[in-house]
């Protein structure tokens, strides 16, 4: 059985996007491969945590994975600082990565962009992302459209690793959704929707309320038109919002322009509100009965236990293959 790989940050409550792009091919492929999901909260360092909010976060993205559905008799789920492996990798593959490759990052050059104190951790991550991926042998890696280049850095890495010392990586392929990869903005639909965004009308939350969620749509910046019309280039706010209606409501966008030919803004924004709100009812549902459990504890437990053997093994690997400490020692 081939292996999957991803995480996400636990850098805020997940949206709309982070379902879309990301959560919804976990769910759907936990079946035919074997799977490790992970709470990566040492990449969420990479930028300022608030203590207590970081320890909610990372709670609460672990019952989100489950209510999703994500099935932990079929997959490992974990949190990324309970299995050491990740950041001693880590430390390696940044060792083998150049700055220059590191600098040209696109999340890392918008991440920095105007700010005054950048975190080296902000310009070492893929190294990290990689070590993440590499530990398991992972042969696909389901991520949303940002991720690709740091798909890209971290098959460059198990390369130069497989060159330069052992052939010991797999190389991982990317996988990247057909439709929905890129969700943007509510605000500004030329900008991704991003969990970390200041404004909170700019995204939706898995957690939001049916209000909540009815205002953010009535909100969302459209056009003058009026015409219920996919074009991504001159109708962007439309089309963000017909292609979340599509995945959600399982309704092709061609029948959704054809449902509301000759009908306004409002009455399509209101028909997706209740579209979203019934998509998200039943993941709220599960989400409220996991959060305080012991359940929720015993899963993550057994993950991490599951997830330190393989990648303890991997990490041994990769240090045989360097020279680094005693052969066969430890
Ligand atoms: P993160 O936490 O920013 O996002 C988690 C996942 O959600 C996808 N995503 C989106 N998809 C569609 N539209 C959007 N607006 C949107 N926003 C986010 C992301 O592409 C991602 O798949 N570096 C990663 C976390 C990571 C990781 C890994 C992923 C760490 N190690 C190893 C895969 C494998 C990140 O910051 O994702």
């Amino acid at each position: 059985m081939k292996t999957i790989f991803s995480g996400i940050q636990p850098s805020g409550t997940l949206t709309l996007g982070n379902y879309i792009g990301a959560m919804r091919q976990f769910v759907e492929l936990q079946h035919d491969y074997n799977c490790y999901f992970c709470i990566v909260d040492q990449h969420a360092i990479t930028v300022p945590q608030d203590r207590l909010e970081l320890r909610k976060n990372i709670r609460s993205l672990a019952a989100l994975y489950l209510a999703v559905g994500i099935d932990p008799e079929k997959s490992t789920l974990f949190i990324q600082s309970e299995v050491p492996a990740h950041a001693q990798a880590g430390w390696i593959l940044q060792c083998l990565s150049y700055i220059g490759e590191l600098e040209r990052m696109t999340q890392f050059k918008d991440k920095s962009k105007g700010k005054e104190a950048v975190s080296a951790g902000l310009l070492t991550y893929p190294p990290l992302m990689a070590a993440d991926i590499l530990l398991y042998s992972t042969d696909l890696v389901p991520v949303g459209e940002d991720q690709k280049q740091h798909l890209e850095l971290t098959r460059d890495l198990a390369e130069r690793f497989n060159k330069k010392y052992n052939d010991i990586f797999t190389i991982p392929q990317v996988r990247i959704p057909k439709v929905g990869a890129r969700i943007m903005s509510l605000q500004d639909p030329t900008k991704k929707m991003s969990k970390s965004d200041p404004n909170q009308k700019a995204f939706i939350s898995l957690l939001d309320e049916p209000k909540q969620i009815e205002k953010k749509i009535k909100s969302a910046v459209t056009d003058s038109e009026g015409v219920v019309r996919y074009d991504k280039e001159n109708k962007p706010g439309i089309s963000n919002l017909l292609s979340i209606y599509s995945i959600l409501g399982n309704i092709s966008i061609e029948e959704l322009e054809a449902m509301y030919q000759g009908k306004g803004y409002g009455e399509f924004k209101s028909d997706l509100a209740e579209v979203i709100v019934n998509a998200l009812a039943p993941i709220q549902e599960k989400y409220y009965k996991l959060i305080d459990s012991e359940e929720l504890d015993d899963i993550l437990d057994k993950g991490a236990e599951k997830a330190n053997k393989v990648a303890s093994k991997m990490l041994k690997k990769m240090e045989n293959a360097i020279g680094l400490g005693r052969k066969n020692r430890r």
